[in-house]
Parts: C-alpha cells; structure tokens; sequence
C-alpha cells in the first residue's frame, strides 16, 4: 500500500461536518490519513460515535482495525498527517498520546500491555499514578470480581481472560469517554469470552462510549449499535449492526463471514 502519486489525492476537500447535527457527534473521525513510514495504511477514514454508542469497527486482517485505533489514541506510529479527530469538543488530533489518553482516550491494545513484576492491584494503582481519575479500583474488583481475588496476584500469571480483564479495568480505572478495544476476545476459550461479553454488555449500560475491533464480528455486532467496515484502509460501510447482521452479502464481501 505504498503511495507512488499524490499523497493527499484522497483529501476531502469539504469540511467537517462535525457541527452539522445537533449537537455535534460527540466523538468524530474525519478524513485521518497516517503511514507508518512510507506506508500510506489509514486513507481517509472519517465516522462519529454518539455517546454511549457502541461501534463495531470490522474488516479482513490488514483492513486498518488496529491502525485506526491506534491513530485514534495518538500512538506515533502510524503518524496522522492530515484529519481531525474531536472527543467531546476537544482536538484530539492536536495532542500527543499521553494527552490523548488524559482527554478520556483509552486503547486496550490486542497484546493487552500487562506490566510484568506488578500485582493485579499495583497494574491498577499504575493507572490512577496521576489524575485525571476514572472508576475506584474498589467499583473495578465490583465489576470483575475476580480480579478482586486475585488482587495480590502478578498480573502477568493470570489467565488470558483474566488478563483482559485487568487491561479493560485499568481503562476504567482513568477518566475515560471513549473505550477502545482491539480483539478483546482473541485467544479466549468460548466460556471467557461469555463471560467479557457480559461485562462489555454491563459498561454499554453504564453509557461508556466504545469502539470493538473484533475477528469475532458476530459477537461484536450483537453488542453494538452501529457498526463500520474497513477495507484497505477505507471505510466502505457505516450503519447499523443490524444492517451487518441482516446482510449475508455484505459479510461475505467484506469479512468473508
Ligand atoms: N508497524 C507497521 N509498519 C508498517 N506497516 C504496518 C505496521 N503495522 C501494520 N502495518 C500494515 O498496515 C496494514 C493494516 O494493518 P492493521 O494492523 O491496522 O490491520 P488490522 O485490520 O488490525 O488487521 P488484523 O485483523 O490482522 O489485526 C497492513 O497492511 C499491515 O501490514
Ligand atoms: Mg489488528
């Protein structure tokens, strides 16, 4: 996918249409484009979430999931070089990574991050080391009891599921407005990923507005609202989850589901 012509031949020349509706989308992407180096990946990816929305972002492997999210967060790499990214009328596009995630961006990345030699309770403790703060790490052993237990336990000897657990509860555990999750059920026996797919089920009730990254995109669309298909690095779908669901042809296309 290296560019060889214009690099910015896909740039929308219109503005955003963030403050069209009213009120604005609460988050909204428009027009992103980043490389990694000279790999043009994210080519003009725009879309909003309302809040409290849960959006399927779904496509084939090396569709851009990742690289969207990542983009998103302010991660250096891919490096965004044109587009706006606005989280509850902030310009998140204007912040690095740490102010990103200090704005209420929080990526739960597929590798999970677990920092070896700490507990469970030091991996959360960690997350609140400066404010702003989100949910007590009391209201997140509430939510997963388990990580509770397992409290004086290194987080790095958990179980995969136990594992995500720890990853989504230290996202909790900062001030968060938007949830970002790359294949939180990945490597998960079918009984884990139950289990996730309750407590997702129990934040989208709490009105945390999420994307979900899924290789499982059934189970991902049975917990959204909304839902958009990439493919090489575009998107060529945004509607319903229950446009997906219902549209055999579509997933064939673009998931091969
Ligand atoms: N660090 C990197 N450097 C260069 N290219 C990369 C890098 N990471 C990903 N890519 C490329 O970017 C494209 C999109 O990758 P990305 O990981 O975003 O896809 P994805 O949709 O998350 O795929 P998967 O379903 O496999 O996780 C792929 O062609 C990939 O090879
Ligand atoms: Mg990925």
């Amino acid at each position: 996918m290296t560019l060889t012509d214009d690099p910015y031949a896909k740039v929308k020349k219109t503005p955003n249409p963030r403050n069209a509706g009213t009120p604005p989308a609460y988050f909204s992407a428009w027009d992103l484009h980043a490389y990694y180096g000279e790999s043009y990946i994210v080519q003009g990816v725009s879309f909003n979430i309302h809040e409290g929305e849960i959006l399927a972002l779904l496509g084939r492997n090396g569709a851009g999931k990742t690289s969207t999210l990542r983009t998103i967060a302010r991660a250096g790499n891919p490096e965004l070089k044109h587009g706006e990214i606005w989280l509850d009328h902030k310009p998140i596009h204007e912040m690095k990574s740490h102010d990103a995630a200090k704005n209420g961006i929080q990526l739960v990345p597929e590798d999970r991050r677990i920092i070896p030699g700490l507990t469970v309770e030091e991996n959360l403790q960690l997350a609140q080391i400066e404010p702003p703060h989100g949910w007590s790490i009391e209201r997140i052993y509430e939510l997963f009891p388990r990580l509770g237990e397992r409290r004086k336990q290194e987080g790095v000897t958990l179980s995969g599921g136990e594992q995500q657990m720890l990853a989504i509860g230290r996202a909790l555990a900062r001030d968060i407005k938007l949830l970002l999750l790359d294949e939180p059920y990945e490597g998960l026996a079918p009984v884990i990923v139950q289990e996730i797919e309750k407590t997702l089920a129990e934040i989208k009730k709490l009105g945390i507005t999420t994307v979900i990254v899924e290789q499982n995109a059934i189970a991902a669309l049975q917990l959204a609202d909304r839902a958009i298909i990439l493919d090489m690095g575009q998107v060529v779908f945004d509607g319903t989850a229950q446009e997906v669901l219902d549209d055999a042809a579509l997933r064939q296309e673009y998931l091969a589901i």
